[in-house]
């Protein structure tokens, strides 16, 4: 592994961010991070308990769409890498408000590649080997009907804000790479799961709704497909991606794990009956689950082709399905403080008490 590289993190108090810098820390001690992160709804310090600020590590609050600041820090930190998550990742509220996944993902985006540009391009930049890692997603694909599975090829055809922002952050950073020769890599992965995730999302929404007695919405029939990625695996295969990725290369990263969303539910609602009990009413939990109206717009099925990656980097999933559930579900139980703290919106008070 490279020595002594200076990583920038934007969005590192985010579900899978706060998973890398936990990571990058753990297993890259020469390495100093820098996470940058405005502390959105979805942003929360308490991701990162336990993590000192000093040598290894800075925190820094600021918004990705702030042109100085960014030119700035890049100066200032002298960046080698930078691993691009900071975004607005919610489809359902990309559906409900659309304009802060513009500004955030495409604004966003395109202020901080202008920001490495600048740093890295300007001639008298000391560093060597900078990558600047845009972290995407498969949404940016489209829909699949029963068959076939996106590839790297596969042409863009996003269809909900969020995707659309997405897509459009993926064609910029290529567009940096043919026009000046940033050196970029993206990588497009499938959905996640594991610790620290917002309970807006379908599996720390089911745990918090299960525990606490409230119905399980399922979207339409409950028959829509995704490829379930532990972020476990995924933040490695982007250590993977940074380090020994081909300049100007996309890599999809999938789970090899497609289910409908009606099987998560009721393995987590039975992994839960199983390691607790039954609750109070003496009813198995997935009788919770309560059909709600359709998302606008839902994509019926994600799949995830990640032979390439496999091929070139050698990277593919370790935790099955069934484990990354047990061990999610374990750490939510382990961790309902946090998700208290989320649901109550005390998490937020968190920098102020922090910084002041
Ligand atoms: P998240 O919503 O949990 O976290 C996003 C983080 O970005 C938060 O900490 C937030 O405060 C920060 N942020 C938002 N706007 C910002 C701004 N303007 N300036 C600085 N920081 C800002 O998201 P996540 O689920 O961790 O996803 C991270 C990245 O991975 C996103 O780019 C997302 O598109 C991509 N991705 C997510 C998944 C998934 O299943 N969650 C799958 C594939 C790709
Ligand atoms: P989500 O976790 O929002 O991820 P994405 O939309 O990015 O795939 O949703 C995963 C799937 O679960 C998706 O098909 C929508 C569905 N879903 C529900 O059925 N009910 C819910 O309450 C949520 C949040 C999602």
């Amino acid at each position: 592994m490279e020595t002594n590289r200076r990583i920038l993190v934007t969005g590192g108090c985010g579900f899978i961010g706060a998973n890398f810098v936990r990571l990058i820390l753990a297993e890259q001690p020469d390495w100093r991070v820098i996470n940058l992160d405005k502390l959105t709804y979805a942003g929360n310090l308490q991701n990162l308990e336990g993590i000192e600020e000093g040598e290894q590590y800075r925190f820094v609050k600021a918004d990705i769409c702030d042109a100085s600041a960014m030119e700035k820090l890049f100066v200032e930190e002298q960046i080698d890498y930078v691993v691009h998550f900071a975004a607005e990742s919610h489809v359902d509220r990309s559906i409900t408000g659309p304009a802060a996944f513009i500004q955030t993902n495409i604004v966003g985006t395109f202020t901080l590649l202008e920001a490495a540009r600048k740093a890295w391009l300007s001639g008298d930049w000391k560093g060597n080997d900078p990558r600047f890692l845009h972290v995407s997603t498969d949404e940016v694909y489209g829909s699949l009907g029963e068959t076939g599975m996106f590839t790297e090829t596969t042409p863009f055809d996003p269809r909900s804000p969020y995707s659309a922002s997405k897509a459009s952050s993926d064609h910029l950073v290529n567009a940096y790479l043919h026009t000046y020769e940033l050196p970029v890599l993206i990588t497009n992965c499938s959905n996640n799961y594991g610790p620290y995730q917002f309970p807006e999302k379908l599996i720390p929404l089911v745990f918090h709704n299960s525990m606490t007695g409230k119905e399980l919405p399922i979207y339409g029939d409950g028959k829509y497909v995704r490829d379930w990625l532990y972020v476990k695996d995924h933040c490695e295969a982007i250590v993977e991606v940074l380090v020994r990725g081909r300049i100007g290369q996309s890599y999809n990263i999938g789970g090899n794990n497609e289910k409908q969303n009606l099987e998560v539910v009721t393995l987590i609602c039975d992994t839960l009956d199983e390691k607790i009990g039954l609750p109070a009413s003496g009813a198995p939990r997935r009788e919770l689950i309560t059909f709600v109206k359709d998302r606008l717009g839902h994509d019926r099925r994600y799949a995830i082709d990640a032979s390439f990656i496999k091929e070139q980097l050698g990277w593919e999933p370790q935790v099955t399905f069934e484990e990354g559930i047990a061990r999610t579900v374990d750490w939510y139980l382990a961790n309902q403080d946090w998700v208290a703290s989320v649901i109550d919106g005390s998490y937020q008070k968190y920098y102020e008490k922090m910084y002041g």
